[in-house]
């Protein structure tokens, strides 16, 4: 690996950045010198891929219903989804009901205190295992996130990609080295705050910052060019038409199967397209198709269109509504719910959005 000439040595890092934390940081998170590797488990697993102003009532409501690990390994499952409606990426509520279980029964509700078994957990990758090892254990693991991908890279002027297997083994590297060995845990903390309040993605606070003496992308007015990241994320377009089918008071939902990230999450009739279709005509087709026998109390009707952007997808689609007098002989995995029940059924975001604006009422 090339060496560069740093212009802070990498053993002043962490006292400043410690000072810092002392002295300036005021950022306040419920999390935050927590020591049970409970709640620091439960508060690692909502920020995977959530911003922290998002995920802080989601903690709250979490720890008031489940104040243990037992009380989660034993809660229904159908409650935990509920509460974690909204966070998206629901493959981390599954991991956290497997996680809560595992730790409850064969463990004893006794949480592992070493990285490996830490690492070992479902749904708790490498930086997961450093944040929990570090701040429940004082373990000496660096955390390497996207707010310490962008101060490193800053600072000490790392051009390399961070999301190729080189780039993130140089950032690792300097990352190990630079760790405080006797808080490791106030160490991570810090430097994740600093990324988030200080070295922002966007209009960092050069100004004040405590290293623009020794910054290389400061000096250098680089700031905007680093971190560098070498792929440009395809998105991928995907157009959902949904059939919101009412039959008596009853709605035609079903529990998606496939496995993504709305996994076991429920949802109406889909009709999913690559492109953007006029959505009166698949009303027509889609009563044809399915020999749908709508009512003449009421012309089947399109919604407004609606958008969600996920990190790699852009999802758009309508709801179709038809009103049926005569329930359809159709796919077997379709439940006809109440619509006083409703409320009891976790759906994806895409949906919710949809029924805040177009609640179902009996
Ligand atoms: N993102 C993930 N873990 C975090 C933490 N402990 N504090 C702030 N942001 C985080």
């Amino acid at each position: 690996m090339k060496t560069r000439q740093f212009r802070i040595a990498k053993g002043q890092f962490s006292a400043k950045l410690l000072k810092w934390d002392m002295e300036t940081n005021n950022r306040k998170m419920p999390w935050k010198g927590e020591k049970d590797p409970y709640r620091i488990w439960l508060s690692e697993i909502i920020l995977q891929q959530t911003r922290v102003e998002q995920g802080l009532q989601y903690y709250q409501n979490f720890i008031k219903a489940f104040p243990d690990i037992h009380k989660l390994a034993k809660a229904p499952e159908s409650k935990i989804f509920k509460l974690w409606e909204g966070l998206g990426y629901y493959s981390r509520c599954r991991n956290l009901i497997a996680t809560a279980k595992y730790i409850s029964k064969e463990l004893k509700g006794v949480f592992p205190d070493d990285y490996n078994s830490i690492k070992s957990l479902k749904g708790v990758g490498p930086y997961t295992a450093a944040a929990i090892s570090s701040f429940a254990f004082n373990l000496l693991y660096p955390v390497v996130d996207g707010n310490v991908y962008r101060v490193l890279a800053r600072i000490f002027g790392i051009n390399e990609p961070i999301d190729n297997t080189n780039g993130k083994k140089i950032f690792n590297f300097l990352a190990e080295e630079l760790i405080d060995k006797r808080e490791p845990g106030r160490y991570n903390q810090a430097i994740m705050d600093f990324g988030a309040t200080i070295c922002k993605p966007q209009a960092p606070l050069c100004d004040t910052c405590i290293f623009k003496k020794q910054c290389y992308a400061f000096l250098n007015k680089n700031t905007g060019q680093l971190p560098v990241k070498e792929k440009r994320i395809k998105i991928k377009e995907r157009w959902f038409y949904y059939l919101v089918l009412e039959y008596k008071n009853t709605i035609a939902i079903r529990q998606r199967k496939e496995k993504d990230i709305w996994r076991d999450l429920y949802e109406f009739p889909l009709i999913e397209l690559k492109k953007k279709i006029n959505p009166g005509k698949l009303i027509n087709t889609t009563i044809n198709d399915l020999k749908l026998s709508h009512t003449k109390h009421q012309t089947p009707y399109s919604s407004s269109l609606y958008k969600q952007k996920l990190s790699h997808q852009l999802i758009s689609g309508y709801y179709l509504f038809i009103k049926i007098d005569k329930k359809p002989i159709l796919k077997n995995d379709w439940l006809w719910v109440k619509k006083s029940d409703f409320k009891q059924y976790t759906f994806p975001r895409f949906i919710n959005s949809f029924l805040s604006e177009n609640p179902i009422k009996s």
